[in-house]
């Protein structure tokens, strides 16, 4: 008999895909009513046939891998009498092809519990045997001295100094030795003002006031946390000096431009004449924890937040509109207006303005007094993460994906190598290495071209698969584009990408190498206009017309080497309804596994194992987070640990480096159209109106979660 949780019944199709119209709205500026903004004809998919490739082993990358240096050196002459944050421990890692220590191969762990089935609950649902509770949620003080949170008497001076609106990615990075301590990293996306404001009736209706709150709920947290009772519990800590709380926004946060776009004609302003320092960061969605204790952040739908692109320059318009920013409306439908605060969300009088946001922000939350930098070497598209592996060589390679329909695919290469250990030499070493290096963008070949139909059917040969090549666009201050300088290629990378013949994929959300085992984990969200009217048609990586539920790319570099430019590819997951024919696990059994749908965000548990973060599941059920052995039998066995409550997404997933605590933000609850605030559709977690909140989950029994 099947173990396979029952599915619900399909709720209406939502006009937007699977999303709510709402979310639509509030989150990507109803990116999908505009016209797809790459209409580029760059062959996606030129010369085929590739023989098959084997996959081998690969080596494990760098010697640090993930493991988090808790790190003091430069924050200490920051916080006079601040208590030194120790190293964290460092876990041995296995060798290459060595076991885990669990005794198995890395990634090959069998997950134990129970699968959860698709629902609709509004709720926060765990398997039997795990418990959870909310971390913090919107509105919870951060900066020590924080002012409680006053619905009803919001004010941006305050919300500058609490936990901000729509938690997405998470990072925890040890403070201390002993596991005890801990500094929650968050970013907060987007605003829903009809969600946060009680008796909102629309955005022209704001006080100034509250667009300042709005402004202010964006951007990141550094929350210092605490286990609680030696479990994988955690909490945040209440009272001291809590040196690290901090918070940057939209309002007033001022970020330095590093690498070789910093101070070019396209990032020059009146405020900023030298092109070096922009105010605010915009849209942070997915992010990565960084070798060398930093978390990156992705700014990804900031064209929403711009007005005026009618009256922009006309030779700026094309730029513009490939960035999805209407050259059309002064005020685009649905337009946040926060001109009313500061011009320099106004195109027409400030046209570089939007070459300032869509970048890879660096935040050092060992350093409250640091400046967040937004790294210019890691070009600029709708970013929506980045996660950093060390190859062998030593050097730091950035893996990316740009957000948007039929967009690309990135990598980053760092001039300089990875310095090992927690000196202060070494970590001022380290915080340069995003500054300087090769941007490449992903062409992928085909081994079934032929077959491909858009059907979903699996080509003869038995796998969507193929080679593919990382095409160099940039390295330090050199253009390999024709036509482009090397400010002009990192700035407006799309236009690039398109130059070259980048392969145009389902929305490359989150991507992430495993540090156990040097492969590449791609969550391809979803691509409903794929095969439709004059879109580009089905291809192998991308392999069904009208894609509602998106699948999940492995990417093997050649010699294990991550700075390699040649790669193989498959598709280990085509997610959807086990019994849909198109859908595809990895050749595991699919009565025994989970419904998925809309994979965002990716991340790895301590032995290997790959956790998926859904966002608009289409198949009627709330989002979750699912897990899976990436090798071994195991390959393919998708189970599904949580869900999330109504109207919410699954984001951030967190393991901790002990395999005990599961962190995922939980982003925009209730957010149903026609909710208010004073008429929720969600309640959760309090009881009384939805607020976004990090959620951790751990085992009753203490033990690792999952295997
Ligand atoms: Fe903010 Fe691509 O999700
Ligand atoms: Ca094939
Ligand atoms: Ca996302």
């Amino acid at each position: 008999m099947s173990d396979r949780p029952r599915l619900l019944p399909l709720l209406g199709t939502p006009r937007h895909g699977s999303r709510d119209a709402m979310t639509c709205l509030y989150r990507c500026g109803n990116a999908c009513d505009h016209p797809v903004p790459n209409t580029s004809d760059n062959a996606y998919f030129g010369d085929v046939v590739n023989a098959e490739v084997s996959r081998r082993g690969v080596v494990r990358a760098g010697a640090v891998g993930a493991l988090v240096l808790g790190f003091s050196g430069a924050a200490a002459g920051a916080l006079a009498g601040a208590a030194p944050a120790a190293a964290a421990p460092v876990p041995p890692m296995p060798p290459a092809g060595q076991p885990a220590a669990t005794g198995r191969r890395p990634g090959s762990g069998a997950l134990t519990f129970k699968p959860i089935p698709p629902n609709t609950l509004d709720t926060f649902v765990v398997p039997n045997g795990y418990d959870h509770a909310v971390v913090i949620r919107w509105g919870d003080p951060v900066v020590p001295g924080a002012p409680e949170f006053n619905l009803r008497r919001q004010t941006a001076a305050a919300q500058a100094k609490q936990f901000g609106y729509n938690n997405d990615f998470v990072g925890v990075l040890p403070l201390d030795k002993g596991g005890k301590r801990a500094l929650l990293v968050v970013n907060h996306e987007y605003t829903n003002e009809d969600l946060m404001f009680p008796g909102f009736t629309s955005q022209d209706a704001l006080t100034v006031e509250q667009v300042k709150v709005a402004m202010a709920a964006h951007g990141m947290s550094v929350v210092e946390i605490e286990r609680v009772a030696g479990s994988g519990q955690w909490r945040v800590v209440g009272s001291g000096r809590r040196p690290y709380n901090r918070r940057v926004d939209a309002l007033s946060s001022a970020f330095e431009l590093t690498g070789p776009a910093a101070g070019s004609s396209f990032v020059k302003t009146a405020a900023d004449p030298k092109g070096r320092t922009v105010i605010g960061t915009l849209n942070n969605c997915a992010g990565g924890v960084t070798p060398w204790g930093t978390v990156l952040s992705g700014e990804e739908n900031f064209n929403q937040y711009f007005v005026g692109g009618d009256a922009a320059p006309e030779s700026e318009k094309a730029r513009l509109a490939r960035y999805g920013i209407s050259t059309t409306a002064r005020y685009p439908s649905g337009s946040r207006k926060w001109d009313r605060v500061a011009d320099r969300f106004d195109l027409a009088k400030h046209p570089n303005e939007a070459n300032r946001h869509g970048w890879i922000v660096e935040i050092d939350p060992f350093d409250p007094q640091s400046r967040p930098r937004k790294h210019t070497a890691l070009g600029r598209f709708k970013h929506e993460g980045a996660n950093v592996i060390v190859a062998r060589s030593g050097h730091v390679v950035a893996y990316m994906g740009d957000d948007e329909r039929f967009d690309y695919l990135y990598k980053f290469v760092s001039d300089k190598k990875f310095m090992k250990g927690d000196s202060w030499v070494a970590r001022k070493h380290n915080l340069t290495l995003l500054e300087s290096g090769t941007l490449y963008v992903a062409k992928l070949d085909q081994t079934s071209a032929a077959e491909i139909d858009g059907s979903g059917t699996l080509p003869s040969d038995g796998a969507f698969n193929g080679k593919g090549r990382w095409i160099k666009l940039v390295s330090g201050n050199r253009s390999y584009v024709d036509g482009m300088t090397a400010a002009e290629v990192l700035t407006f990378t799309r236009f690039a990408g398109d130059k070259v013949g980048a392969t145009k994929m389902d929305r490359p959300e989150d991507v992430e190498p495993s540090l156990l085992t040097g492969k590449v984990y791609v969550a391809l969200t979803n691509n409903t206009n794929r095969g439709v009217g004059s879109n580009p048609a089905a291809d192998e990586a991308n392999p069904r017309s009208a894609n509602r539920h998106g699948q999940i790319l492995e990417l093997v570099e050649d010699r294990g080497d991550n700075t390699a430019d040649a790669f193989s590819w498959s598709l280990p997951i085509v997610c959807g309804d086990p019994a849909d024919p198109s859908t595809y696990f990895a050749g595991y059994d699919k009565t025994k596994v989970s419904p998925i749908s809309c994979p965002d965000n990716v991340a790895f548990d301590a032995t290997g194992n790959l956790w998926i973060s859904t966002d608009g599941n289409a198949l009627g059920s709330n989002d979750g987070l699912f897990a899976t052995a990436t090798e071994g039998p195991e390959r393919g066995h998708l189970k599904q640990f949580l869900t999330v409550p109504v109207g919410a997404e699954t984001c951030g997933p967190f393991i901790t480096d002990d395999n005990r605590s599961v962190f995922v933000a939980v982003q925009h609850p209730g957010e149903i159209t026609g909710a208010t605030v004073d008429k929720p559709a969600s309640t959760w977690p309090d009881g009384d109106y939805a607020k976004p909140g990090v959620v951790v989950t751990w085992r009753l029994d203490g033990g690792p979660v999952g295997s």
